[in-house]
């Protein structure tokens, strides 16, 4: 089932996430919803506040962004903690499928190490690098109540502030199912 998508301006996607156990209701059918939203929406990646949950659990599957060094990374992570973030910080232009049509530079470092549970609760550390790690760090900043814009700088922030209150209002044009926080 395609699940709506919380705009810029929902509360839920301000909050720090709360972890989840096994018996969570309906844990599978919520994971299959949100890769099925996901792809409906082009996205590489989705975290549970991007539909209005408060939890930490995003899915992301980035193979669209590089089909050979990315090939099959699809993964669920949950209840995740980022163990360190290492490199010289690079840019990229990120999006957010919470903030349709808006890209901008983002600096972030390149190496990330992470512990997770996966879908079926089993525990991994692993460390991951590039385009992967950039990925995840969108992700994960979204179950700390972060989105993207807030790395800008300052200038970059107020000039982008009318184009914000307006997605909040849902003056922009998603070609994807949203909730609009002000409408
Ligand atoms: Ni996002």
């Amino acid at each position: 089932m395609i699940l709506p998508i919380y705009s810029y301006g929902h509360t839920v996607l301000r909050k720090k996430a709360e972890d989840i156990s096994p018996d969570y209701p309906n844990l599978p059918g919520l994971i299959a919803d949100m890769f099925e939203t996901m792809y409906n929406a082009s996205g590489v990646g989705l975290a549970a506040p991007q539909v209005g949950l408060g939890i930490r659990l995003f899915v992301v599957d980035a193979e669209p962004m590089d089909e050979e060094k990315l090939a099959g990374f699809k993964k669920v992570f949950i209840n995740a903690q980022m163990l360190e973030e290492s490199g010289h910080a690079w840019a990229y232009s990120e999006g957010c499928l919470s903030l349709p049509n808006l890209h901008e530079d983002v600096l972030r470092k390149p190496t990330i190490r992470i512990r997770y549970q996966d879908e079926h609760f089993a525990t991994h550390e692993e460390t991951f690098e590039g385009l992967a790690a950039r990925v995840i760090q969108h992700e994960y900043d979204h179950i700390e109540g972060v989105l993207f814009t807030d790395h800008l700088s300052g200038l970059r922030k107020r000039l982008l502030k009318g184009k914000l209150n307006a997605i909040a209002k849902g003056d922009c044009d998603a070609r994807y199912r949203m909730k609009f926080a002000l409408r």
